[in-house]
């Protein structure tokens, strides 16, 4: 028990490190929150028009997630699942900026680096693709999301086909406003202005 405790702890630690405000914020770029989206993640530093930081903010975002799956998984597969779920967690609701935080893409992906790495070569895949035909970030995760659950039941590995599916669904309830914006015909699009 107190090993499970020990990995929701530290996973959320590391999860609820916001890499998107940080980095924004010492590069002088102002505060994310009050630029497009509002969202803190890499999709909206994007929106700042600094690439180099918003792939900062992809990294820092992914391995926080990937760090507490892999150091948690030294004690088994079962504290690596729980770090994964609580880093995930974390970075969707930091204690540090009021339990306000992002999206969970990047972290999801992250987690999924440490947990099952040819997950995470489905994510990139399917969010690549999507991305790329529709320049729809929102749209790239939503389908990425989906792909991965399904492609670890697919691979054998049940476990983990059960947290990515748990997170799948908090990754769809978090993108509720780019649903609505992107079934609108109104959802921003990577790569171009606005
Ligand atoms: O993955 C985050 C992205 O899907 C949406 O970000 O800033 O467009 O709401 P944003």
């Amino acid at each position: 028990l107190e090993q499970m405790l020990m990995a929701l702890a530290f996973g959320y630690l590391l999860g609820s490190i916001p890499f998107g405000l940080i980095l924004t914020r010492l590069a002088g770029a102002g505060d994310i929150r009050q630029i497009g989206s509002g969202n803190i993640g890499a999709t909206n530093v994007l929106r700042t028009g600094r690439k180099g930081l918003a792939a900062a903010t992809l990294l820092g975002d992914a391995l926080k997630g990937t760090a507490a799956v892999v150091i948690a998984g030294r004690y088994g597969l079962e504290p690596a699942l729980l770090a994964g779920f609580a880093a995930f967690m974390g970075h969707l609701f930091p204690v540090w900026l009021r339990f306000k935080g992002g999206k969970g893409v990047a972290t999801f992906l992250g987690v999924l680096i440490g947990i099952a790495w040819p997950g995470a070569i489905v994510f990139a895949v399917v969010w690549l693709a999507v991305a790329f035909v529709t320049r729809f970030s929102s749209l790239g995760a939503l389908a990425a999301s989906v792909a991965v659950p399904i492609a670890l039941a697919l691979l054998g590995r049940p476990a983990e086909a059960q947290l990515f599916a748990v997170l799948a669904v908090i990754v769809w309830i978090r993108h509720a406003e780019n649903i609505k914006r992107l079934l609108a015909g109104t959802e921003s699009r990577i790569g171009k202005k606005g």
